[in-house]
């Protein structure tokens, strides 16, 4: 990050759509205003209202040990097994009938796993763990589509103290190796592939591949999903010939709050990537509140549906975890959004009823692109609650998603949080907050953020800096895994004392929170910071566009230039090529946002690059406004899309 770009973040959206939750919702909802006062009261005493949501082996004797910040340890000396919590007790308490997954292959193929099943499955899979000589504080790594050994090996490890490491499907077999050996990991579970766009897609030779090197892997363990052929190595075993066997009882042990429950790798920008490990207590605290006080599930009606990939930090919270805790029933959908066709979403909706849907804005401004007709083609009608993930919502897309998928009906909650956080921070209140699109509004009880200059001291209203966390989180990351300084060094070091999460965020005049995406894309053009999220939202507002990127390239005159991407909507992509359509959209772009952000250039293009989670890769945009040869594109979701764009550039030359 240069020196100027730490000056104050520029404010310039405005936005003056108000949705106030349904009066329904509001006298139902889960969560009531109280919650603010009481967690601001007596934060801890609040949080340790929350953690009896779990059902705890040993009491704890203190809720937050944060005598050696930043490393926080909560509910200190409490046990308790988090498979237990997430599948056993709802069992016991007499709802072992009660739909746990809704599971639907890509194909078409589907299984449903009540509670009751789930216990089952988890039990053995623990059984088959310990037999495989998987001991407590050994690591797992988990390399599987989204089929339900996915859940069910978490839990299985979660169940025997395992900690485990899932490493999302389309990583490459470096990609594998790395995290394999950095966890040193002693078994990997995988598949022999799974389905996606239509066809098989392999995963074991990507293991196999993997693990020529890396000496800390005793077994292979491999669930058979496409039944097509795969090499067999000696250190391979089979799910159907070890797991289907074991016992269907497995006693859970409980283990300290503190016991690492898993670690997952994010890469961030640069470098490699960090394992960031989660514990067992202050985990589940907080996804189980989270996702009741967020989603307002009523788990005895509702059928909640996350669309993540398990893979990442979404899934592990939403699908898994949370969902779990609370005796949730959801669906796990294995495939794409467009296969076999554009409306296969809007079909599983239909299909299971879904109520709670909880998605992406990547997805949403997809669909958008896609056009109104397709999810119009489905009955949506049961679904009462949206929320969003991943980036900063643009105002538009969250209109489109408020009025297309949720018939103007539905709140909408953006819900800010990271890999690190591990729950969910920033959000509105489904019952509470008259949600504004664009903004994730405020923290949630319990949670202490907060936006401040460069210099650490919190902004006016009106005014925008960086988003940090004042006080640690029952969820919180608690390290780097194997590298205690570098844990300190990216979060602890930036303001001292509080944790910096590396987005920009403005204040707004009521003192609501908006996210202006990563502080290494702001940009700053003749000395005026100005965020890539805000002139996105603006380009995205207008009816041709369905979805953009901006980027900063260096510029002679006024040091950082804005230059967009845009990929037009529907079928508008037919009419738009030509100097008059961009003309139009950088003037819709002043007009939004003042001249100070109407982009020099304005690039056409079919597709944005997007890493496979669904952000843009602004790196190899700026690459290409830079005229520069493009840099490392080997964690795209698809490597062809540079090809288009920079066939784009070349004939604009
Ligand atoms: C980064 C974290 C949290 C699970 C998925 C991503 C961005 C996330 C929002 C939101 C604006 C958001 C931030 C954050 N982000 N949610 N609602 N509004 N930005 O997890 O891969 O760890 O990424 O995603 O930039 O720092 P992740």
């Amino acid at each position: 990050m240069s020196e100027k770009s730490q000056e104050t973040l520029s404010n310039l959206l405005k936005e003056a759509r108000r949705f106030p939750p349904p009066a329904e919702l509001a006298e139902s909802a889960n969560v009531t205003a109280a919650a603010y006062e009481q967690a601001s009261a007596d934060r801890l005493g609040f949080w340790a209202e929350q953690a009896e949501r779990l059902e705890w082996s040993k009491p704890w004797d203190e809720v937050l040990d944060w005598s050696d910040p930043p490393f926080a340890k909560w509910f200190v000396g409490g046990e308790l097994n988090v498979a237990y919590n997430c599948v056993d007790r709802h069992v016991e308490a007499g709802l072992g009938a009660r739909v746990a997954y809704h599971w639907e292959g890509e194909p078409g193929d589907t299984r449903t796993i009540t509670y009751a099943e789930l216990q089952r499955e988890v039990a053995k899979a623990a059984n088959a763990l310990v037999e495989l000589g998987v001991e407590k504080g050994d690591r797992v790594a988990i390399y599987l589509p989204m089929i339900p050994e996915l859940p069910i090996s978490m839990l299985a490890c979660a169940r025997i103290g395992a900690t485990h490491s899932v490493v999302f499907g389309g990583f490459s077999a470096e990609a594998l190796r790395t995290r394999i050996d950095d966890a040193q990991a002693k078994l990997v579970i995988t598949a022999d592939g799974g389905y996606r766009r239509g066809k098989p897609s392999a995963l074991k030779p990507t293991v196999d591949a993997a693990v020529e090197r890396t000496p800390s892997v005793e077994h292979v363990l491999v669930v058979r999903r496409t039944g097509e052929d795969v090499a067999r190595h000696d250190r391979d075993v089979w799910w159907e010939d070890v797991v289907e066997r074991q016992s269907e009882e497995h006693a859970a042990q409980p283990h300290d709050a503190e016991h690492p429950l898993y670690i997952l790798y994010t890469s961030g920008t640069t470098g490699k990537p960090k394992g960031i490990l989660h514990t067992t207590g202050g985990y589940l605290t907080q996804t189980a509140y989270t996702h009741h006080a967020v989603f307002d599930l009523k788990p005895e009606t509702d059928v909640y549906w996350c669309s993540a990939d398990i893979g990442w930090v979404t899934g592990h919270s939403y699908i898994v975890y949370g969902p779990l805790a609370n005796g949730a029933t959801s669906v796990l959908y294995e495939g794409t959004p467009d296969t076999p066709h554009q409306g296969r979403w809007w079909e599983i909706i239909e299909r299971y009823g879904v109520t709670l849907f909880y998605t992406a804005p990547t997805a949403i401004r997809t669909f958008m692109k896609w056009g109104d007709d397709i999810p119009a083609r489905s009955d949506l009608s049961s679904l009462r609650l949206l929320g969003s993930v991943g980036e900063p919502i643009n105002p538009e897309a969250y209109v489109w998603y408020r009025e297309h998928i949720g018939a103007g009906r539905t709140p909408v909650v953006d819900t800010w949080w990271q890999t690190e956080t591990g729950a969910i921070m920033i959000s509105p209140l489904p019952g509470v907050t008259a949600g504004k699109p664009g903004a994730a509004m405020k923290p949630l009880p319990g949670i202490v953020a907060d936006v401040v200059d460069d210099q650490g001291a919190p902004v006016p209203n009106g005014g925008g800096g960086f988003l940090v966390l004042k006080e640690p989180w029952p969820s919180m990351l608690r390290t780097v895994w194997g590298d205690d300084e570098r844990f300190v060094k990216t979060y602890w070091s930036r303001f001292p004392g509080v944790y910096f999460a590396g987005d920009g965020a403005k204040r707004d005049e009521d003192g609501d929170i908006w996210l202006l995406g990563r502080v290494d894309d702001v940009m700053l053009v003749s000395g005026h910071n100005i965020s890539t999220t805000e002139v996105e939202s603006a380009l995205v507002s207008h009816p041709k566009v369905a979805e953009s990127a901006v980027v900063g390239a260096t510029d002679p005159v006024t040091g950082q230039a804005i230059v967009a991407f845009v990929i037009p909507r529907g079928s508008a992509g037919e009419e738009v090529e030509g100097d008059d359509f961009a003309a139009e959209l950088r003037n819709h772009v002043a007009h939004s946002l003042g001249p100070i952000a109407k982009p020099r250039q304005i690039m056409i293009v079919p597709e944005l690059p997007k890493t496979r989670s669904g952000k843009i890769m602004r790196r190899l945009l700026r690459d290409v406004a830079e005229n520069r040869g493009i840099g490392d594109v080997t964690t795209l979701a698809d490597s062809t899309v540079m090809d288009l764009i920079s066939q784009k550039q070349a004939s604009a030359k």
